[in-house]
Parts: C-alpha cells; structure tokens; sequence
C-alpha cells in the first residue's frame, strides 16, 4: 500500500508538494503525470504532514494523515506582530503562587497546544508527568534537597557556584526555593538515547510556559528540580518514569499571586553580521 494517495481529480500537478518535502521524497510531477513517492519515501518519511498541509487543493493525503483530519489554517487567529512582542516580552518567570490548583482540563490543555513544538526529525518524543497534588511535589522537593546536600558534599566548587547552600538553608526554614511551593509541576521525559531529545523538550517545555501565559497561568523553569530528577537515583526512581526515559525539563505551574506592570529591561541582542 502507498504511503501518499493522490486524488487525481483535485491535483493541478503544480508540484508544490514535491517542492516543500523536507526529504525530497516526491516526484516532481508534469503535465501528464501525478506527483509520485520515492522508493524510499515509506522508510524515509517523517510524517512531518508539510506534503498534505501544503497543498491548496487538499489533494493528497498521506495513510496517517488526510487533509479533512487536519485543522484548517485561519489568518484572522494570527497575532499581528506588535501582539506578539508584547505578549512574548510580557511573559515572566512566575514564583509565588495563589493557594489554588490548576484545573486537570487546563493543564491537558496547555500540554495539548506544547505538542506543536518542533521536534528533531518531527519525532514527537516528548512524554509528560504532572505531579499534580501539591503534597507530592512537596515530598518529591525533599528528595531535591537531600540531592543538593549530596551535591555539597560530593561537589563542593559547582554546589557553591549555584548557591545550593542557600536553598537547603531556606528549605530548613520552612521555605521551598526549589519550586516555590508551585501546586503542580510537569516534567517533559523522553528516550535518554536519542540524540536530540534535550532540544526537543526544552522547546515543548518553551511552548508548554507561552501557553501557561496565555491562560493567565503563571509558570516557571524549575532547574533544580529537572537536574535532580535526572540525575539523582532515588527521585528518578520516585518518579517512574518508562525505562530508558529521563526527565528533560521541568515547569512549576500554578495561579499567579500578583500582576506584573512592567516589562524589565534586557541586554541589547549581540549580533554579528557576516
Ligand atoms: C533552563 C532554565 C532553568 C531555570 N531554573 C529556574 C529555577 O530552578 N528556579 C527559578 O526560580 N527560576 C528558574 N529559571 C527562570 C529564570 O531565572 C528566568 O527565566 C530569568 O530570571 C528571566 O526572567 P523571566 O523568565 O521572567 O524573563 C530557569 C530558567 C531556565 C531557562
């Protein structure tokens, strides 16, 4: 069975298609001839759908994907670009959180919009953990701390150059610096060995925090935490993940206490023209 069906009916053989593969797995098509696949397009195609979305006149469908499946493109839903600076510039790194959790429906649906992010190879390798009951990821910020104590001892020179004594010091009197008493936290892991994963979660992560912001939901990188849940046996262990998955970063999530007025000021971007 082909891996792309053509409706002939539909196909003007403008070869925008063949054009816009990213593998270059189609035919070019001529007057007489339809767009075709490659004989390696089945092994070689990423289902990345460009060939189906690209189309204007919706006449090719790959098996796993038709053009009736997919959402239709609506320009009026763009932001302009002046609503787009000011709602990437308005975005912030939110830490102190009202005593309320975040809806389950609402944390499915940010982690819905996040799973557009790009991925190396369009692999969509990213899988979610939420820890959503806030006396768990308090239990699990214990563990953070007991690793941070590890660290200090073990690693005493990279322990003082992230202030970890600080954070244990804080956790001892009774404040949670590691993710800020946020009620949830959702972690994006994937397959330790692919050689991409890190870049693909951190990107879905990026999207995961722009659609927090565009809820109104306050939401912030919890560096600690990923480092711990990553590396320190006994919270990775807590957390149980699939086998050969690991933690590539991690998200407080809550509502946020306080409303910011302004956007702080940014070094100037450093850029060299060649
Ligand atoms: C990889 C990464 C890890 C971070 N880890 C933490 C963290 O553990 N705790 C925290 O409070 N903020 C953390 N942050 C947030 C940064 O401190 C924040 O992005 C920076 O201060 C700029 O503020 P803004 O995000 O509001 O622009 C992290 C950010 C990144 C990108």
């Amino acid at each position: 069975m082909n891996l792309m069906v053509i409706d002939e009916t539909k196909c003007r053989h403008d070869g925008i298609c063949a054009s816009e593969c990213p593998l270059s797995l189609i035919n070019q098509p001529d007057k007489n001839n339809l767009p075709s696949e490659r004989e390696t397009a089945e092994e070689l195609c990423i289902r990345c759908g460009h060939c189906v979305a690209v189309c204007p006149h919706g006449a090719l469908s790959l098996r796993s994907m038709s053009p009736k499946d997919c959402l239709p493109h609506e320009d009026d839903l763009r932001p302009s670009t002046e609503q787009a600076k000011y709602f990437l510039q308005s975005r912030r790194s939110i830490r102190v959180y009202r005593d309320k959790p975040v809806n389950r429906k609402t944390i499915a649906k940010i982690i819905d919009i996040a799973r557009y992010a790009p991925s190396g190879h369009n692999n969509q390798l990213v899988e979610w953990l939420v820890i959503y009951d806030k006396k768990d990821v308090q239990n699990y910020v214990s563990m953070v701390i007991d690793w941070l104590r590890f660290m200090i001892k073990e690693y005493p020179e990279m322990a003082a150059d992230f202030h970890m004594d600080l954070l244990v010091k804080a956790w001892e009197d009774g404040n949670d610096r590691v993710c800020r008493n946020a009620p949830h936290i959702i972690i994006a892991h994937g397959p330790e060995q692919n050689m991409m994963i890190q870049n693909t979660c951190t990107i879905a992560m990026t999207y995961l925090e722009l659609a927090a912001s565009s809820m109104h939901l306050g939401a912030c990188w919890a560096g600690y935490f990923n480092r711990a849940a990553a590396n320190w046996p006994p919270l990775k262990q807590a957390l149980g993940f699939p086998e050969g998955n690991s933690a590539f970063g991690a998200m407080m999530l809550g509502h946020p206490k306080y409303k910011y007025h302004r956007i702080p000021l940014r070094n100037e971007a450093k850029i060299i023209w060649k």
